[in-house]
């Protein structure tokens, strides 16, 4: 993670990663693109399966089909029942990070390995209502752990205060468990909010309908890149 050298010591500068979620699915290549000029950090990619959420979007094989238009790393976020069925599918599909919800996954400790043995990232969602102590037997097991900001399923949706809180335990979690993991916050994530989520805690923000929602996305992205800055 890059970080920023002050006199307080090193300070890690948060990074940004759109959401293709409310991207236009008819032109994914081309929505990539404007991504990758902008100077974002990731791409965010929200698998859903209809039964984890009530929402369908895509699975690996439109991965793999778009991960020949860029060298950004793929934060692949599944929303989907018993995750560790499809693993190896999106390891091979070129996923970077692959985050798991432990409500969906049956054996999360396992899951994790697993993901780990792919030499993929792995990664823990916790829904806004899903409370940190799930947490406590694996922190040496998660390379990110993403904070839910809204309830999962659907872009456009508000965020929850109360999860700016949320933020700030976990932050101190991370740093006494001396691991260096990544405290991602996804969800309702808007110009006007972003920095409150940063200075909580947050070292990666997913926006979805905050940037793809704007009349210029890479004018967007750039304005998120300044307040991250
Ligand atoms: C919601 C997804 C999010 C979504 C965020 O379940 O996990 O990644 O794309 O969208 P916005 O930024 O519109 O809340
Ligand atoms: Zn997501």
């Amino acid at each position: 993670m890059k970080k920023l050298k002050t006199e307080r010591g090193d300070i890690s500068m948060a990074k940004l990663a759109p959401s293709l979620l409310s991207a236009d699915f008819s032109k994914l290549g081309e929505e990539i693109a404007l991504i990758d000029n902008s100077g974002a950090d990731y791409v965010h990619l929200d698998v859903m399966d209809g039964i984890y959420v009530p929402n369908i979007t895509f699975g690996a094989p439109v991965i793999k089909k778009i991960r020949g238009t860029t060298k950004l790393p793929f934060d692949v976020h599944l929303m989907v029942d018993r995750p560790e069925r499809f693993i190896d599918d999106f390891a091979d599909a070129g996923s970077d990070i692959i985050t798991v919800h432990p409500d969906a996954s049956i054996h999360l400790h396992r899951t994790l390995q697993s993901i780990r043995e792919r030499g993929v990232k792995a990664g823990v969602s916790l829904n806004p209502s899903t409370p940190l102590n799930v947490l406590e037997h694996i922190m040496d097991d998660v390379d990110l752990i993403l904070i839910m900001s809204v309830n999962p399923g659907f872009g456009g949706q508000s965020y929850i205060p109360a999860m700016t809180e949320k933020i700030k335990k976990l932050r101190n979690l991370i740093l006494r468990s001396g691991n260096d993991i990544i405290l991602e916050v996804d969800g309702g994530i808007k110009l006007d909010n972003a920095r409150e989520i940063i200075d909580a805690g947050a070292d990666l923000i997913v926006v979805g309908s905050g940037i793809f929602n704007a009349q210029d996305v890479e004018q967007r992205i750039g304005a998120f890149k300044k307040i991250i800055d």
